[in-house]
């Protein structure tokens, strides 16, 4: 067992002369594992009767006679052109009523009988032709499942989704508020899909008249999908139980509620793309978030760029060691492999530049080849098995919902800059920088394990969910919220009787109204003697049992105030009533956790990310330096580095150079609290 590395290849796409000498090249580069057949549905099934496998089965060969691992995709992201023409109903039609033609890929209506009935006969009959392979180690359900349809298909199975959620249209009135503008339905197929020919229009983005529906309908969508996802997975266990089964999700990826997913994959895979002017505590979050799908079990890095992504503005090379280091950091937020999309860079279309390991001119000498070589030796030969199955421990949680980030920021006031994920992130990366251990949960998890629970932007408090807060904060735990929170239950129904709704009497407070300030704009407050800003929206509140920490400087709501703690039982709750600055929720938090004896998991210079991961072999701390200049570490717990072999005592000084990574291996000890 070792980390697994390798990622998508293509050689359908190639004249088999160059399979030999792929082969040759990746073992080169000590790939051990290929993701095999991601688009191939074509070639598969050239028509409605015929399937071929011939061009598969020789790849097989090849792949298992080289000894490489497979991760055999399904081959469904994208349907056959013949498959367009015969039953248009596999096509999706857009937001603007209008189906669409032959093209592109993730392109088959989740609701088509057609896209139904041949994806399940090509699982089928792939599972049945490759179960006797044991070099397969995955299977891989079609591809980063994404897009909304909003064809007459999706309508009739929106309606019926409904009915069997709200059982009457007296209910489904009630929970849409259709006595707003005269909207009341009398029967289900007056249910139309909302897009730009009903409720929704383009206006900054799509807005929504009413975006209850539009909230149903993006949670329809992601269910459609899922249940594509949960027939081919159904199909490949019949014939393969043993074998676990993935997607590649995408992060914060707002289509699809990657945490309703979570519970039908065997285990989470993700594409780690980050664009050019995302910084480290982005792709981290985006790590956590979906080591959090499953409750911390690891996942797989299923692909990355070795070099440059050809859909960005303009393509950045990756610097040297940047590659290596964005794999450790993978690895140190809980993946068990090092994939990459891909093997040979194509000739033709729109990923003819987009990095591979093998790059156009066909050989190894290039800086690419180089660095995934190195890599891939590093890997076998000094990593091996030592952090394979390393749990995250964390006193801290952010709660993310995919159901709060749709409703959100559907809203129509009060202000067009509220954006969840930033919200989140502001958080995140406040702890981030200063190396607090951090899980990323849902508001289905547990939080009693937990010794700060934060929930930035909890717009939507779903049934219950108060009460759980609730009761974490009465047995001792300390809760965040921020504005615009507790506004609204699941059905995006405003709870009457004042702001933050049901989490009034567990803050103290009560919002009597909101202050929305363009991007220019600032309110300010001192906090512990310093002066912060206040943006996009002020809350103002009064105390209702809580204290105020901080209060406004300026304007007619000057010394109203704009944070605030309340002692709820044997915990606090805390209320940030705006949005302030990276310095502010850096203190703020940083006073939260020393005052309640959450710790750094170590002392690090400023862009040197570190993280810990444990198992059965140790404790790893892993130290990422995201400069290209060199930092030194401070050594506060003897270890063995295991990348150098290095032996580390207390005190000593580790040298990080540029864009370089470490992993210190040290004895396991139980840190009391966490998960
Ligand atoms: C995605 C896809 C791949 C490829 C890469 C390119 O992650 O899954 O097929 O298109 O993007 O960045
Ligand atoms: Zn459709």
């Amino acid at each position: 067992m070792k980390i697994l590395y390798g990622g998508d290849y293509n050689p359908e796409q190639w004249p088999e002369e160059i399979w030999k000498e792929d082969m040759r090249l990746l073992k080169l580069a000590h790939i051990d594992i290929v993701t095999l057949n991601v688009f191939s549905w074509a070639s598969l099934q050239p028509d409605e009767d015929t399937y071929d496998f011939s061009k598969l089965d020789k790849i097989m060969e090849m792949i298992r006679e080289n000894g490489l691992k497979v991760c055999m995709a399904t081959s469904t992201g994208a349907h056959p052109a013949w498959m367009a023409r015969k039953y248009p109903d596999v096509l999706r039609t857009g937001n603007n009523g209008i189906r669409r033609k032959f093209g592109r890929r993730h392109n088959s209506c989740p609701n088509s009988p057609t896209y139904r009935k041949y994806a399940s006969a090509l699982a089928e009959k792939l599972a049945q032709r490759y179960a006797e392979y044991d070099n397969i180690v995955a299977w891989h359900i079609s591809n980063e499942y994404g897009g909304v349809c909003y064809c007459e298909n999706c309508e009739r199975e929106f309606r019926k989704w409904l009915q069997k959620k709200y059982g009457s249209i007296e209910e489904l009135n009630r929970v849409w508020n259709l006595s707003f503008w005269s909207h009341n339905m009398y029967d289900w197929e007056d249910v139309v899909v909302p897009n730009l020919l009903s409720e929704e229009f383009e206006d900054d983005g799509i807005r929504s008249a009413f975006q209850g529906i539009s909230l149903d309908y993006a949670r329809f969508n992601s269910d459609s999908m899922l249940a594509c996802f949960q027939m081919e997975k159904e199909i490949l266990k019949r014939y393969t139980p043993e074998i676990p089964v993935t997607t590649n999700l995408m992060g914060t990826y707002k289509i699809v509620d990657y945490q309703k997913w979570a519970g039908s994959m065997d285990f989470v895979s993700w594409d780690n793309y980050p664009s050019c002017e995302e910084e480290p505590a982005d792709i981290a979050m985006r790590h956590d978030l979906m080591r959090g799908l499953k409750q911390g079990q690891p996942f797989a890095l299923m692909e990355q760029t070795p070099g440059v992504s050809n859909w960005q503005a303009f393509c950045k090379l990756k610097r040297p060691g940047v590659m290596r280091l964005w794999s450790y950091e993978a690895v140190a937020h809980g993946s068990d492999t090092v994939m990459f999309f891909q093997m040979r860079r194509s000739i033709g279309a729109c990923e003819k530049y987009h990095s591979a390991v093998i790059d156009h001119v066909g050989n190894e000498h290039t800086r690419v080849f180089r660095e995934v070589a190195e890599l891939g030796e590093e890997l076998e030969n000094k990593v091996r098995d030592l952090t394979l199955g390393g749990r995250t421990k964390s006193e801290i949680a952010i709660v993310f919902d995919w159901d709060n980030w749709w409703a959100a920021e559907y809203s129509a006031g009060p202000s067009r800059l509220i954006n969840y994920c930033q919200e989140v992130k502001q958080y995140y990366k406040a702890l981030f920088s200063q190396n607090y251990s951090i899980n990323m949960i849902s508001v289905e998890d547990d939080l009693s394990a937990y010794k700060l629970v934060i929930a930035p932007l909890l717009y939507m408090c779903k049934e219950g969910y108060d009460e759980k807060i609730r009761e974490y904060v009465k047995q001792g735990g300390t809760f965040v919220t921020t504005y615009f929170s507790g506004y609204v239950e699941e059905h995006d129904l405003v709870v009457p009787g004042g702001y933050p709704g049901k989490l009034k009497d567990i803050l103290g407070i009560w919002v009597e109204e909101s202050d929305a300030l363009p991007e220019t704009e600032a309110n300010s407050f001192l906090y512990k003697g310093k002066g912060y800003p206040a943006r996009i929206l002020c809350d103002l509140m009064h105390l209702q049992g809580a204290e105020a920490l901080a209060c406004y400087e300026s304007d007619f709501y000057q010394g109203m105030p704009v944070l605030t703690k309340h002692s709820f039982g044997k915990g606090n709750a805390y209320y940030v009533g705006t949005r302030s600055d990276e310095t502010f929720y850096g203190r703020f938090l940083r006073d939260i956790c020393e005052g309640l004896d959450i710790r750094p998991v170590a002392e690090t210079p400023d862009g040197v990310e570190a993280v810990v991961r444990e198992n059965v072999n140790g404790s790893f701390l892993f130290l990422l330096n995201h400069h290209l200049n060199t930092e030194k570490v401070f050594i506060s717990r003897p270890g063995t580095e295991i990348l150098t072999g290095k032996k580390y005592a207390q005190g000593d000084t580790l040298v990080l150079p540029g864009a370089g990574a470490a992993i210190l291996q040290r004895d396991c000890r139980d840190k009391e609290g966490g998960k």
